[in-house]
């Protein structure tokens, strides 16, 4: 999509730099993550309005420490450095950083010295958060200190003639609370921009975008309830009406009711072609007796395209080739193959439908390759979904599979659901649900002596699992009350026959995962 306003954000290798992202777009300009060795051409191509250089965990002064090309800093266009992104403009224009610096991480008192453009709007003294090793000892050529700490005499600068800026500090994180106020000025007062990135007008131009590149062909959707592919299915059929064809699949992996409730708000809803296939044996079968989680995962993924192939044919065959297969796809995944961060330890296989299209022949849809998580949820108020399915938590697509350690039955799968159920009930009774990010019942292959009346029980243990996050690649057990657990504990063991224990997960990602397999 071609856009009238552009930031550029250069990545360093900070944990921050998505949020840097995000950030921008929130106050209405859309933003792109690039590698910090994008050529100078290709940043000519994109016609940036501004550039932001990321933090990073280097050293400038470290052997093959990540800089940018020179030109960067050359091509007229604002420059903002947050952190690392500053120490590489220094190094570049003149100026010296002093690796042997008091290191700062934490919360510090800035004191601005210069409150036009940059730091307009921010009061004398405000809070904002360091995490640096090295800091400034020695300004480039034709800056100027804005601003300082009693730690760093040098913790912003400018040269107003280049627009050229830098901060010590990160006004992307929360802890920086007038952080925002920084970054409306780098966009507003320095890059002259006003802030035309909204729902409204994505929707809009992605309509616009779709119809031209679809035209008459068939699209083909796999819907599986979740956020993603709720609102890419309600867009699509903006865009192209009948043209769409959406396939539910259930894989008996699904919460309780689950598949039986998406297909009846969407039938009920929207008028787009929904095909609902059972495809609870196949998936059963093939799992029966698997006890190795990526085993589980690798079995799903590939059940999944199997089935879904099947299903493509047949509806095929009643009615002309589908040239695309849509896909949600959100930014994340595509920055992640493309970004700074060289390959990483495969943890968990995670599984969508990203094989299908080399196997099956079609052109790729990704309307959201370009938005965030908390945008599709946007996007999809915007498109009138129902709200139960825009605050849905995110759910996997091993399902319950994962959630059932060591082998799974169908028994075992009941029990689970029918936990699970009570679990988000008293979550949305208490009102919890929105504070939390994500939560669910695990189902541990564990039996333990308990005792009901008069009587010996010997049953499974569950482990109530609930998070809070902002984007489930780290995460916190969440801080419920002990009034909620006593209840969910109490309605779980009495009315499920089968469980006598129910404990409470209190890990944290790192070091634990947020699913148990
Ligand atoms: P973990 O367990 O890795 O999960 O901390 C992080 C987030 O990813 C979800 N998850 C998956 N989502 N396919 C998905 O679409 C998968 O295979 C998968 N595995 C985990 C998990 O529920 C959590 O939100």
């Amino acid at each position: 999509m071609k856009h009238s306003e552009l930031i550029l954000v250069l990545d360093f290798g900070s944990q921050y730099t998505q949020l840097i992202a995000r950030r921008v777009r929130e106050l209405g300009v859309y933003s792109e993550i690039h590698p910090f060795n994008i050529s100078p051409d290709k940043i000519r191509d994109l016609e940036p309005d501004g550039i932001i250089l990321s933090g990073g965990p280097s050293s400038v002064y470290e052997q093959g420490a990540p800089k940018s090309s020179p030109q960067v800093l050359e091509l007229g266009i604002p420059v903002l450095g947050i952190c690392y992104g500053l120490q590489v403009i220094a190094e570049q224009l003149g100026g010296k950083v002093d690796p042997f610096a008091r290191r700062e991480f934490g919360k510090a008192t800035l004191r601005v010295d210069k409150n036009d453009g940059l730091l307009e709007g921010l009061d004398g003294s405000t809070q904002v958060w360091m995490s640096h090793g090295d800091s400034l000892s020695q300004m480039p050529m034709g800056f100027e200190p804005i601003a300082h700490t009693d730690n760093a005499p040098i913790c912003a600068i400018r040269n107003v003639a280049k627009k050229i800026f830098g901060v010590q500090f990160h006004p992307e994180v929360a802890h920086t609370p007038q952080g925002k106020i920084i970054l409306s000025n780098f966009l507003f007062r320095i890059c002259g921009l006003k802030g035309d990135w909204t729902p409204e007008h994505f929707i809009q131009k992605s309509i616009e975008e779709i119809r031209t590149k679809v035209g008459s062909s068939k699209v083909l959707c796999a819907l599986s309830g979740g956020v993603d592919s709720s609102v890419l299915a309600v867009l699509l059929h903006q865009a192209i009406g009948d043209q769409l064809h959406c396939i539910h699949i259930n894989n008996g992996l699904m919460r309780k009711g689950e598949s039986e409730q998406v297909v009846e708000t969407f039938r009920q809803n929207y008028r787009f072609e929904l095909t609902y296939v059972d495809a609870t044996d196949i998936f059963l079968a093939r799992l029966e007796g698997v006890t190795d989680p990526e085993k589980k995962r690798r079995i799903i993924g590939n059940t999944f395209i199997e089935v879904f192939e099947t299903e493509a044919k047949k509806i095929t065959g009643a009615g002309g080739a589908f040239e695309y297969l849509a896909q949600g796809t959100l930014y994340p995944d595509v920055i992640e193959s493309t970004s700074f961060k060289g390959p990483s330890v495969t943890i968990k296989t995670h599984h969508n439908v990203g094989g299908l299209p080399e196997k099956m022949n079609f052109k790729l849809l990704e309307p959201f390759r370009e938005l965030f998580k908390d945008e599709v949820r946007e996007v999809g108020r915007k498109l009138g979904l129902p709200e139960p399915f825009i605050e849905r938590h995110p759910f996997p697509g091993p399902g319950l599979a994962v959630r059932i350690l060591g082998d799974i039955t169908k028994e075992k799968l009941d029990l689970l659901r029918n936990a699970d159920h009570i679990f988000i009930d008293e979550i949305k009774r208490f009102g919890l649900y929105n504070d939390i990010w994500q939560a669910f019942v695990a189902l541990l292959p564990v039996r333990s002596v308990g005792v009901m009346g008069d009587g010996r029980t010997y049953e499974y243990t569950v482990a109530l699992r609930a998070v809070t996050s902002v984007d489930g690649m780290t995460a916190d057990w969440a801080r419920v009350p002990s009034d909620f657990l006593a209840t969910v504990s109490n309605r779980i063991t009495n009315e499920l026959r089968g469980i006598n224990r129910v404990v409470y997960d209190i890990s944290s990602k790192p070091p634990a995962t947020i699913e148990w397999e």
